[in-house]
């Protein structure tokens, strides 16, 4: 699997708007876990780390800032700014955070409860393990 924006539906009216994503129409996996990153400072980087086994998407519910991933060999940037759109992450892409506006509202779901032994943090074990797959 390769990490890519997933578009979501927008569902406007007077009201306002409105989107969502459920399995397996928009995501590609089960829910199993939600989490959010908000009153991050400014400068503040998160993640930094790549995951063994879980995959997981993330939307910028509100405000913006960038993800940074890594395949072991190369970088791709994702600005995330868009309520109506998320960036699907696989298992073994290192990740970083950063570049958080004010107020921004990272939204992150996983297809896996908390598993700290999961976590790869030292980025040279990362791309060994990645160069064995
Ligand atoms: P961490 O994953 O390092 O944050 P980030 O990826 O945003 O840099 O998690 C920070 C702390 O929160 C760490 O002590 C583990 C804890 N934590 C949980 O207990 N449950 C969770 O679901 C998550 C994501 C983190």
């Amino acid at each position: 699997m390769k990490p890519e924006i997933i578009n979501l539906p927008k569902i406007l009216d007077k009201r306002g708007n409105l989107s969502f994503f459920e399995h397996p129409n928009q995501l590609p996996f089960e829910i199993c876990r939600t989490y959010w990153i908000y009153d991050v400072p400014g400068g503040e980087v998160r993640g930094s780390h790549a995951f063994k086994e879980q995959h997981e998407f993330i939307v910028a519910l509100s405000g913006s800032f960038d993800i940074v991933l890594n395949d072991g060999e190369k970088e791709e940037k994702f600005s995330l700014n868009r309520s109506y759109e998320g960036l699907f992450i696989p298992k073994m892409y290192w990740r970083r955070l950063e570049n958080f506006s004010t107020n921004s509202l990272a939204l992150i779901v996983s297809d896996s409860l908390y598993n700290a032994s999961d976590y790869i943090r030292n980025f040279e074990e990362f791309k060994k393990l990645k160069n064995e797959i």
